[in-house]
């Protein structure tokens, strides 16, 4: 279906040459270091020095472990495990502990609901109502091993939810609430989860949008399924089914708060998490305990120089993303941070409201996407000037490169220009942050992920797989690391093509990257049929396979337009079969329905017929010049050439538009 490899690793070349420009350098101020965690190359040359020696430190340092390990690493490529032998809960580490350490009182999360309400909850009262959750989950029926799915918007029990599974053994499945019934359907089926959680609905830009009625579609279809707990949020109407259906808040008041943690051996399945790869059918990510839960502590200290006393955190990921569980729920509970949650937004009721959030809360840390940054520095520099963001530390951007004119803008309008910024690449596989600055030791360029962290090993590497020093290549990573995946859930063999075939020995990752002559990384997007969207990972297949699921299409190709705002927007071309006549918006309306409206195609073009090779396959990398308005080059290798100039036209009136 798609034209693969080599044609499409010489696109990032424009990139290279807009980045190669960028020579400004960011030093962490004298003040800045003053009080920084890590100022110098301490960690890095313990690191290079033994890296399994230096995780198990952050293993035993910053994780509690009711029975120590055995062997820190086996490694028996591409099967790592880490910390075997070794036991520990998971909730425990992120609740109990800072409990029994006195810190019962510490707010751990100051919930912000999109009206206006909020929550604050402390350290006591969450580990009080997970362990609530917890037991009303052994009550219906749910075992150490089980799968769990979660649906929800972002309320605080999201985190509960998942807390509670941890607590007792079961994996859960986060699925973003923009996902479709269907998309919900297909993950709960690959897991054969045996309980839903969802909410009626949740607040989205001033109105209630609905969640229940799209689980009630997706349960039509599991019959793995034997309860549904519904979080009342929306206050929707909502219909209940008899036996199957319960109210979280009627579960929880007559349940216990005593359920004690249970150890789990270190390899035990945490959750799994659904993401896109180059085929139709999302994989299902495998997380595990001890060596996730390392690594995400670790990350989250170190990457954002975390003070727990003092500093309040803030990622405005949704927790149906790998961010939302390694920077909302997992690292920053496990070091006792107190941290902001948002259930809406950005801009209600006004464009200000994160920072009409940053100077309510005081936050320190900053977490958040390129693509909202660029809406920010749309919206206005006047929009943040209206508040007090002198509390802000430390800034971070992750999902998608950030180009240098956002990252000035970000230091200048919102960093006061006293803040660090970590600029972090790292993937749903990986768990946690891989390449970033150390805010207190690393100077920083705008638009550079600069050096991977200590304790993690990244090469690029050329198409016959030599190493690059400087220049252009694929990143690969050459060592394991404790929050890597563990695999693909029910596809042991997809797990070993996907990452570790194409260059022996090593992790590829997807995306293409280059070192400049100083050694510091420049991060230039997927290489394989992978689009970013807003920092979310869509495949061009899965949309394909959307559009030619209606009755209407014959046949569909995809492919992702760079985008001022998006970072890629999704373009489709369309062939429909012969005496069908249907427009763009019904083809685009039900996409949405089959995956979710963030894979809503920005514009479809229906088409008589598509760019081939002789050979019959699509000429993506055409389209894909189409869509960004750039000369066509050589078609000599196609079967029919008219057909460029046919949709370079279409494109034009668009344009004009
Ligand atoms: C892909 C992973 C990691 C959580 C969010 C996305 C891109 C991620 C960066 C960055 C350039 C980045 C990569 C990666 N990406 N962070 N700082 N600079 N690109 O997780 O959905 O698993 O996507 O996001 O292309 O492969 P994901």
């Amino acid at each position: 279906m798609a034209e693969q490899g080599t044609g499409d690793t010489n696109e990032p070349h424009e990139t290279i040459d807009a980045l190669s420009a960028e020579n400004r350098k960011f030093p962490p101020s004298e003040a800045f270091k003053a009080n920084s965690l890590v100022t110098d190359t301490f960690l890095y040359d313990q690191a290079a020095e033994d890296d399994e020696a230096f995780w198990a430190r952050q293993a035993s340092g910053l994780v509690d472990w009711a029975k120590p390990w055995d062997t820190v690493l086996e490694w028996d490529l591409p099967d790592a495990k880490w910390f075997v032998g070794g036991q520990l809960n998971v909730a425990y580490n992120c609740l109990d502990r800072h409990v029994l350490g006195g810190n019962g009182d510490k707010i751990a999360i100051h919930w912000e609901g999109e009206p206006g309400d909020t929550r604050t909850i402390t350290y006591q009262q969450l580990l009080d109502e997970v362990s609530q959750f917890a037991n009303v989950l052994k009550d219906l029926g749910v075992q150490r091993g089980d799968r769990v799915n979660i649906y929800l918007p972002m309320v605080p029990e999201a985190a509960v939810a998942m807390l509670a599974c941890a607590r007792i053994g079961a994996a859960h499945s986060v699925v973003f609430g923009g996902f479709s019934a269907q998309s919900l359907s297909d993950r709960i089926n690959d897991a054969e989860a045996k309980v839903l959680i969802t909410a009626d609905g949740g607040y989205r830009r001033g109105a209630v949008f609905p969640l229940k009625p799209a689980a009630d579609e997706a349960c039509a279809d599991t019959p793995t399924i034997e309860h549904v707990v519904v979080v009342k949020r929306g206050g929707n109407d909502v219909e209940m089914v008899d036996g199957r259906d319960h109210w979280y808040h009627e579960l929880i008041e007559g349940a216990s708060t005593e359920c004690p943690a249970e150890p789990m051996d270190s390899e035990q399945l945490l959750f799994l998490l659904y993401t896109s790869g180059t085929t139709g059918k999302p994989k299902g990510i495998m997380h595990t305990s001890g060596g996730y839960l390392t690594h995400v502590t670790y990350t989250h200290k170190y990457v954002f120089d975390l003070h727990a006393d003092t500093d309040v955190f803030w990622c405005t990921a949704d927790v149906g993303w790998i961010t939302g569980h390694s920077y909302i729920v997992y690292g920053p509970l496990s070091n006792g941070a107190t941290q902001v949650m948002y259930e809406g937004v950005p801009n209600h009721p006004g464009n200000d409201r994160m920072w009409e959030i940053i100077e309510k809360y005081g936050v320190t840390i900053f977490y958040t996407a390129p693509t909202a940054i660029r809406t920010f520095m749309k919206w206005g520099a006047t929009e943040p000037a209206k508040h007090d963001l002198s509390s802000l530390r430390v800034l971070g951007t992750v999902g998608e490169p950030i180009n240098p004119e956002a990252w000035m803008w970000y230091h200048e309008h919102i960093g006061g220009e006293r803040c660090p910024i970590v600029d972090t690449w790292w993937q749903t596989e990986t768990g946690g942050i891989m390449i970033s600055p150390l805010p207190g030791a690393t100077t920083t360029k705008p638009g550079s992920a600069t050096f991977p962290l200590p304790g993690v090993s990244a090469e690029l590497i050329d198409d016959e797989g030599h190493r690059v020093d400087v220049g252009g290549g694929y990143l690969t990573l050459t060592r394991p690391w404790p929050g890597m995946l563990r695999g693909i859930w029910g596809d042991p063999e997809r797990f070993r093509e996907t990452y570790w075939s194409r260059f022996e020995g090593r992790y590829f990752a997807g995306d293409g990257a280059k070192l400049d002559d100083e050694g510091y990384l420049w991060l230039l997007g997927r290489v394989d049929d992978v689009m970013n969207i807003s920092g979310h990972r869509i495949s061009t297949t899965e949309v394909e396979s959307a559009l030619v699921s209606h009755p209407a299409v014959a046949e569909a190709a995809v492919v992702g337009a760079t985008d001022a705002t998006t970072g890629q927007a999704i373009i489709a071309y369309v062939i429909l079969r012969g005496g069908e006549d249907v427009d763009a918006e019904v083809l685009r309306n039900h996409v949405a329905e089959e995956i979710g409206a963030i894979a809503k195609p920005k514009q479809i073009y229906i088409t008589p017929d598509l760019p081939k090779t002789r050979s019959g396959k699509i000429m993506r990398r055409l389209l894909r010049d189409v869509a960004e308005g750039r000369n066509i080059g050589d078609t000599t290798t196609l079967a029919d050439a008219s057909i460029v100039d046919e949709l370079q036209a279409r494109a034009a009136v668009v344009a004009d538009d």
